[in-house]
């Protein structure tokens, strides 16, 4: 994770140091029914190591976003830079856990094969792919489960499957669309807090989807809202929580409840149609 972005001078969006770059991003699918603008016109910055959570309604174009930041559609204007370079397909430095951990592990494989495949596409040398294969299966607490099947585990287990996988690749940028939608409440807590710590651990810079308002303060520095279709940045909120957060304390705060206030506020805007905040936060 050394590579160094260098800010444009002169640019009114010149930041120190952002790894990702989204400017003016439209993305109209055409469907036989004709266009959908999914996302009318998007543009912030992520600084390197940001842990920034991306809430908006339903069909705000959340996942489209993210797809279009790892490189698996192409947005119909505007770009997405990453370290300095645009991203046209998937880029080696990112990382995604999706929703669906169901689909997104190999069956036939064991849990240790499945971490391990990225790296074998990277070609990383088979001895350091062990290391990194245990490792990161010892981050998530499942040291034990390697050479089991994925449908041999729960479904957080699967998850945390997948988040290992994310994490030995090593990315740069780890992209999450609502990754823990599917599971139960207990684990969903267990879950956010072990993204924290890897994340404060790791220094990983993250983009997490999310449609709980909640979890989107809990986890992040930064909250995105999104409008509705066709979609902009409606509000870009600042969390400034402190560093070290607990599910109760935390979420108990005067200062989460005022937070949480502004994101929901945020969505209830977007889903009025309106595209910037219709009361200033206190
Ligand atoms: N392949 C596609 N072809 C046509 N339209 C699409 C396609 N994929 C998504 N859309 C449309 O683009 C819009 C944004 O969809 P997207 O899945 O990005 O929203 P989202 O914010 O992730 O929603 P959710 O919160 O339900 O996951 C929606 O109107 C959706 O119907
Ligand atoms: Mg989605």
């Amino acid at each position: 994770m050394t590579a160094d972005t260098t800010a444009v001078i002169g640019s009114p969006r010149s930041t120190v140091d952002s790894i990702v770059r989204v400017t003016g991003l439209k993305k109209v699918y055409e469907s036989n029914r004709g266009p959908v603008e999914a996302i009318g016109d998007i543009t912030f910055d992520v600084p390197r190591g940001q842990f920034a959570c991306i809430v908006g309604p339903s069909g705000a174009g959340k996942t489209t976003l993210l797809k279009c930041l790892a490189g698996l559609l192409s947005p119909t204007a505007g770009e997405v830079v990453l370290e300095g370079e645009r991203v046209d397909g998937p880029p080696r430095g990112m990382a995604v856990v999706f929703q669906e951990y169901g689909r997104s592990l190999f069956p036939w494989k064991t849990v240790q094969q499945n971490v391990e495949l990225p790296l074998r596409l990277k070609k990383t040398p088979r001895d350091q792919r062990e290391h990194k294969v245990a490792e990161a299966l010892t981050a998530v607490g499942l040291a034990d489960r390697g050479h089991a099947f994925p449908w041999q585990l729960s479904g957080g287990m699967q998850q945390r499957v997948a988040i290992a996988r994310a994490i030995a690749y090593e990315p740069h940028v780890l992209l999450m669309d609502e990754p823990f939608a599917a599971v139960d409440a207990q684990t969903r807590a267990d879950l956010e807090d072990l993204v924290r710590s890897l994340w404060q651990d790791l220094g990983v810079t993250t983009l997490f989807v999310t449609h709980d308002v909640d979890e989107a303060v809990y986890l992040g520095e930064r909250v995105l809202v999104l409008s509705a279709s066709p979609t902009c940045v409606l509000d870009d909120i600042t969390v400034d929580l402190p560093a070290d957060r607990e599910q109760v304390d935390t979420r108990s705060s005067a200062r989460f409840a005022a937070l949480r206030t502004r994101v929901h506020r945020g969505i209830q805007d977007a889903k009025a149609g309106r595209r910037t905040p219709s009361e200033q936060p206190a």
